[in-house]
């Protein structure tokens, strides 16, 4: 345990900023999105993003789309290319459109 917590921390301080982890602020703006929403949903979709949006490319910061641009994005190419199932894009998509409200995100 103790000699994990350095790890944790440094790969903690590489996302702040560009891939931020999910908060109270951004369960805020997901309720409006999906009324289902909680902040588990929200962490698994960045955990998706992270995992399944990154092996052909950096990943992009949640901030540079708004939501439709995102979902244009995510629905008509990026799902298709990352395999994933609706499911997994609906995750993702709540987390990228709930985190680039955030000035940061
Ligand atoms: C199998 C490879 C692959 C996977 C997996 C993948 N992408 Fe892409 N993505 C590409 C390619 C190729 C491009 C176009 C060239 C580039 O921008 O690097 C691209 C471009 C993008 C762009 C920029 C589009 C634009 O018009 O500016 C975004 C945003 C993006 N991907 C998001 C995602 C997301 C979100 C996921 C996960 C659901 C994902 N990508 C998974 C291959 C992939």
């Amino acid at each position: 345990m103790t000699r994990r917590l350095p790890i944790a921390v440094l790969a903690l301080a590489g996302c702040v900023g560009t891939i931020p982890h999910p908060d109270e602020r951004d369960l805020v703006v997901a309720r409006s999105l999906a009324h289902d929403a909680t902040l588990d949903r929200l962490a698994e979709g960045r955990r998706l993003y992270v995992g399944k949006c990154s092996s052909c490319h950096a990943l992009h910061a949640p901030r540079e789309r708004d939501d439709p641009g995102w979902r244009k994005v995510v629905e008509t190419e990026m799902a298709g290319r990352a395999r994933i199932s609706r499911d997994e894009a609906d995750r993702i998509l709540l987390y990228l459109c709930a985190v680039n409200d955030r000035p940061s995100g």
